[in-house]
């Protein structure tokens, strides 16, 4: 997640573009930059850090261009410093280029490239863009851009400025937003509504495929034949805080409504065409996957729960025996670490500094450590051997949502990998999960679609003081994750517990007035849950399930449900999460709580 926005009209491009990133700072934020037309030319400033950085950078800089593109950046190709920033220029710098999204085939595009004679500056899969734009100069910068969509594939949003047509921006959309904003005597074009708002509430929406070339006279898009095709137009009516939330109340809950895209780019480019999962990020040879004889998968709070949910799916299809640990634990225990051990430290953050103590301590042993962090080149992935990213993009909101379903994603992923590595599971055992995974993000969009019956139904339980989230094998994680939710945004005393061991104690909690919600998705042992969960209702809970669509042996035994698709058993967490992100939320908004700011917490936790 990136943030792109463009200008062409009669005012001094600079200041515009610098205040058109600093509304879109919370789609990123390591490092930023600026191509200004000026002349015969392109100036490109850029800067890692934040968008003040860049400003400080261009103080006292005299150009008076009223054409540029900028680009606030969130890393995920190569580390966040000034060289990878945004725009990247081609060899003559007649070309910039602005990109948000992934381009899956860049690196056999760059390899093509290079071998042309192109000389590339920056590690960042774009670079691309700007050195094919170059090798078509003779070509109308429209019809360039339009080549490259055709060869590029992945997500692409693009913003394009090539000096020989210095009133013109060429933007192009397939995947990742791209929106255009309608002046009179200028336009605009961005990643999202905040960064034009102050200037026109006029815009047009760009489909996926489509090409924008941009002038101060007005704008003409169209599609990969080049066939002119009419955007619809609309007016804002929001204004700019909500704008700046997409139009939700908060950022959770569109951080929430995100994971749809959040979960489809963390699985982006990461399967191969025999639908098997392909980590080339990974950087660990199959020798030394082979020669790992245990695991332990280390993090905290809800990192921590997708470690708990990895143990399931490591231990099932890769038959390593796992352990889990909660990163403050971990190092004063003890813990029996050599070269043969594998360890996972997953942390939305890579900061998280009970994470990287803990990490730091079994790496020092030996040990090969694989990060599964949202943040490139945070401390966690700087420290260690491999790296796989999610892919969320920043989040605002304190409580984990997105970064939560992507780690499970991510968490997935590496277990597959590793059983192909370890040749633990048959091709066609992996290429089936596979193909579930891709569904998973249709599936999450089906399970928001309950949002408001989820509102209905939590208001009744607002003014209630315990509640009990319940889970057996892998929906325990998920258990745990939803009282964690309820815990932090809405104040409510919540126990998540595994289901089966309810009877060796807190059992004696359950009374009328309590909220018992287990989670009885498909599962090996979902009759076991059910027994579990009539237990509860004998003794007057309220029961709240979530079910596989279609379970009316579990309706039966619950007050309320809410149905998610159905998924195989390992990556069911994903879908039914979700119903427990809105729960909490609903809840927390209906006691009148700030759900993006809650008391005492902080988003990143750098002290032990
Ligand atoms: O950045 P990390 O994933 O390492 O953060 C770990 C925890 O601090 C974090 O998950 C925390 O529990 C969140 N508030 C959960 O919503």
């Amino acid at each position: 997640m990136c943030g792109i926005v463009g200008y062409v009209g009669p005012r001094p491009v600079q200041s515009l573009l610098i205040s058109g990133l600093r509304r879109l700072e919370y789609r990123g934020y390591d490092s930023a930059g600026v191509a200004i037309v000026e002349g015969s030319g392109i100036d490109v400033i850029r800067k890692a850090g934040r968008i003040a950085e860049l400003e400080a950078e261009l103080a006292g800089r005299s150009g008076q261009g009223t054409t540029g593109i900028g680009h606030t950046r969130w890393a995920t190709h190569g580390a966040p410093n000034t060289i990878n920033a945004h725009p990247h220029r081609d060899c003559s710098q007649n070309v910039a280029v602005a990109h948000n999204g992934i381009i899956e085939n860049w690196s056999n595009l760059k390899a093509e490239l290079i071998e042309s004679g192109h000389v590339f500056q920056s590690d960042t899969d774009t670079e691309v863009v700007a050195h094919l734009i170059e090798d078509m100069a003779d070509l109308p910068l429209e019809e360039s851009v339009r080549a490259v969509m055709r060869r590029a594939e992945g997500a692409l949003a693009l913003a394009v400025v090539r000096s020989d047509e210095p009133d013109l921006i060429v933007g192009a959309r397939r995947g990742s937003p791209l929106v255009v904003g309608l002046g009179d005597g200028e336009n605009f074009l961005a990643s999202d509504i905040p960064a034009f708002l102050e200037y026109t509430r006029r815009m047009a929406v760009l489909d996926d495929d489509r090409i924008v070339a941009v002038r101060p006279e007005g704008v003409t898009v169209t599609d990969l034949d080049g066939a002119v095709v009419e955007p619809a137009t609309r007016e804002i009516e929001w204004d700019l805080e909500s704008a700046e939330k997409g139009g939700f109340p908060d950022f959770m809950l569109k951080e929430i409504f995100e994971q749809p895209g959040a979960i489809r780019d963390t699985l982006r480019g990461r399967f191969d065409s025999d639908g098997l999962v392909r980590l080339r990020e990974l950087d660990l040879d199959l020798e030394t996957a082979r020669s790992f004889n245990k695991v332990f998968v280390i993090a905290c709070g809800t990192s921590y729960h997708a470690a708990m949910m990895a143990k399931y799916a490591i231990e099932r299809w890769t038959r390593l025996p796992v352990e889990i640990d909660i990163a403050s634990e971990f190092r004063y225990r003890d813990p029996v670490l050599d070269d043969k051990t594998l360890v996972i430290g997953i942390s939305q953050s890579g900061e998280t500094l009970d994470t990287l103590a803990a990490v730091r301590y079994a790496h020092a042993q030996g040990t090969t450590l694989i990060a599964v962090t949202n943040v490139v080149d945070s401390a966690l992935s700087r420290e260690s051997d491999a790296v796989l990213y999610t892919r969320a993009g920043p989040e605002i909101g304190v409580a984990a949502t997105k970064t939560f379903t992507t780690q499970l994603v991510a968490m997935q992923l590496l277990a597959l990998w590793l059983a192909h590595a370890r040749g633990s599971l048959d091709d066609a055992v992996i290429q089936n999960a596979v193909t579930a995974m891709s569904l998973l993000p249709d599936q999450v969009e089906q399970a928001l679609t309950q949002s408001d019956q989820i509102r209905e139904m939590s208001e009744q339980w607002a003014d209630r003081r315990d509640f009990f989230f319940l889970g057996r094998s892998a929906a325990f994680p998920v258990a745990m994750e939803g009282a964690l939710k309820l815990k932090e945004i809405a104040y409510v005393r919540a126990e998540g517990y595994p289901a089966g061991e309810m009877k060796h104690g807190p059992i004696a909690l359950i009374e009328e007035g309590v909220v018992v919600v287990g989670v009885a998705t498909n599962s090996h042992v979902k009759g076991k849950m059910l027994s579990n969960m009539e237990e509860m209702r004998a003794r007057a809970a309220t029961i709240v399930l979530v079910l596989t669509e279609g379970d009316a042996e579990g309706e039966a035994v619950a007050d309320e449900v809410i149905f998610v698709p159905w998924a195989p058993e390992l990556l069911s967490p994903v879908t039914a999460v979700v119903p427990l992100q809105l729960l909490a939320y609903w809840l927390a908004k209906k006691r009148g709580l700030d759900v993006d700011k809650p008391r005492n917490l902080a988003k990143t936790v750098t002290v032990e």
